[in-house]
This record gives structure tokens, C-alpha cells and sequence, in this order.
């Protein structure tokens, strides 16, 4: 057994696992955050996506002792304190974007990714970020649809930068 000490949705946890002990197993059997599910066991459908220490992984093909001393967000660590769900989340249920569900994590976790790195994608931006990301239900048209709008949610949110800040010098 090794000793990870790991922070997953803000709550630092340590604990003794097996070396071979998955990610996503430790998470689901081990912090009861099944939130992250199983979708293949080939590491191809993408619905077990978290992130890690800023960048998305499939958490089915990285081990538990990887992530020792490091910062795991899954799908149940972005809503806020009070409920209110994350944009993506938001998006997804307005736009009907998914149907059983199974792929909707890792397909949130994915495009959390790209909008934190590129905010207004065009559409095949956002479908070579979702290549990775399996959905065999909707054909993929709301889950674009989705993130565009969660795309869109976002900037306007943003506070306007008053014209002095936004003035290149
Ligand atoms: Fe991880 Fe399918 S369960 S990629
Ligand atoms: Fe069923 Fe995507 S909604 S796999």
C-alpha cells in the first residue's frame, strides 16, 4: 500500500491505496464521487474526464499514487458553494444536451477545459475539443450547441474593463 494525500473538489483526503489502484476507481469506490463514471475500459470514450492539476485527464487510465500531493475537480466540485450550477451545466440542461447522461461529465469536464483557455471557440473548435469524448445518444449537435452558449453565458458575465484598462499602451 502507498500513501497519497490528494485534494479532490476542495477536500484534501489521505489515504493508504493499492500502487495499482485507478484514478477513477479511487475516486468513485474510495470518496464515493460517482459523479466521475466507467464508460469503456479501452480509455477511448472520455467519460471519466477530471482535472488534475489544470489540465483534463482520463482519470481510467491514470493511477491514484499519480495524483498524490495534487488538485483533482471533477463534475461534482463546479457548481458553486450555494448550488447554482456551472455555466456548462447550465447549458447542457437548456440545450438538451444529452440523454442517458453517461457521457455528460467528461464532456462538461472537456469543454470546461477549452473555454478556460479559449472562451469564444467556433463550433469546430469546439468539436476537435470534444474528439476525445464519446456520446452515443445525441449526435453531438446540443453538446456544441451547449457549449457555445455556455461560451457566450460566460463573456457576458464578465465585468466590462473600464476603456482606461482596455486602452493598449
Ligand atoms: Fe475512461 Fe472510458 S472510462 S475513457
Ligand atoms: Fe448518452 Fe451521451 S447522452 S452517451
Amino acid at each position: 500500500m502507498t500513501r497519497v494525500s490528494v485534494t479532490v473538489d476542495g477536500t484534501t483526503y489521505e489515504d493508504e491505496v493499492e500502487p495499482r489502484l485507478l484514478l477513477v476507481h479511487y475516486l468513485r469506490e474510495r470518496l464515493g464521487l460517482t459523479g466521475t463514471p466507467v464508460g469503456c475500459d479501452t480509455s477511448n470514450c472520455g467519460a471519466c474526464t477530471v482535472d488534475c492539476d489544470g489540465a483534463t485527464v482520463k482519470s481510467c487510465s491514470m493511477l491514484a499514487v499519480q495524483a498524490d500531493g495534487g488538485t483533482v475537480t471533477t463534475i461534482q466540485g463546479l457548481a458553486a458553494p450555494d448550488g447554482t450550477p456551472h455555466p456548462l451545466q447550465q447549458a447542457f440542461h437548456e440545450h438538451h444536451a444529452l440523454q442517458c447522461g453517461y457521457c455528460t461529465p467528461g464532456m462538461i469536464m472537456a469543454a470546461r477545459d477549452l473555454l478556460s483557455e479559449n472562451p469564444a471557440p467556433s463550433r469546430d473548435e469546439v468539436r476537435q475539443a470534444l474528439e476525445g469524448n464519446l456520446c452515443r445518444c445525441t449526435g453531438y449537435q446540443n453538446i456544441v450547441d451547449a457549449v457555445i452558449a455556455a461560451a457566450d453565458a460566460s463573456r457576458a458575465d464578465e465585468p466590462a474593463v473600464p476603456a482606461e484598462e482596455a486602452t493598449v499602451a
